[in-house]
């Protein structure tokens, strides 16, 4: 198990246009045990304004959609596949994930959580390494190795996919359930526990 600093990237300049665009580099927040990581693009201006993943409007978006199967943000580990906002909300490229990859992947090792969640097209596309449909793929569960190790990934879609087609929204709130279900079901013991009927 690593520590704190494993988990934080306080100097890189691999990517130029995004060494540009960032005011900060934006690490993982949550526990470092969390059963359930989340994994979202990069950061918006909100989260780079504040240095913390989905704390704009899609982070109310995914607060929202966690309460409502009973948990908090703060029993969840949340992360995004690139760790600085690229400029004008743009994806980020093929050679900007690949240069963050490393520090996702070494997040995942170090959590090792019960479930990843892929929050949209792009990490669902990076995290499980092939082309995704996420709007019909979102609730499926895939086994991939990732850096050696076989994880246990959900797909789901992008939770400001809610905020423009309200049809999105239970597709979200379902692939939410399903991940709480799963790291409460699998879960060893530790991590976050769901309070239903209280
Ligand atoms: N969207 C993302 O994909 N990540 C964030 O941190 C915020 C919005």
């Amino acid at each position: 198990m690593g520590d704190m600093e494993d988990l934080c990237v306080t100097e890189c300049t691999r990517c130029p246009a995004l060494v540009d665009s960032r005011s900060r580099i934006v690490n993982g927040t949550g526990p470092e045990d969390a059963d359930l990581l989340f994994v979202g693009e990069g950061p918006g201006a909100t989260e780079d304004e504040q240095g913390e993943p989905f704390v704009g409007r899609s982070g109310s978006v995914l607060d929202d959609g966690l309460r409502a199967v009973g948990l908090a943000r703060a029993d969840v580990r949340i992360t995004n596949c690139v760790r600085c906002r690229p400029p004008e909300n743009r994806d980020p490229s093929a050679d900007e994930l690949e240069n963050c990859r490393g520090y996702l992947e070494r997040e995942i090792d170090l959590v090792d959580p019960e479930v990843i969640v892929t929050l949209g097209k792009v990490p669902s596309e990076h995290v499980i390494g092939r082309s995704v449909a996420v709007t019909k793929e979102a609730g499926d569960l895939e086994e991939v190795r990732i850096d050696g190790t076989p994880r246990r990934v959900l797909l789901c879609v992008h939770p400001a996919a809610t905020l423009y087609d309200r049809s999105q929204r239970e597709t979200f709130e379902n692939a939410i359930t399903r991940a709480a279900d799963l790291a409460a079901v699998d879960g060893s013991g530790g991590g976050q526990t769901r309070l239903d009927g209280f």
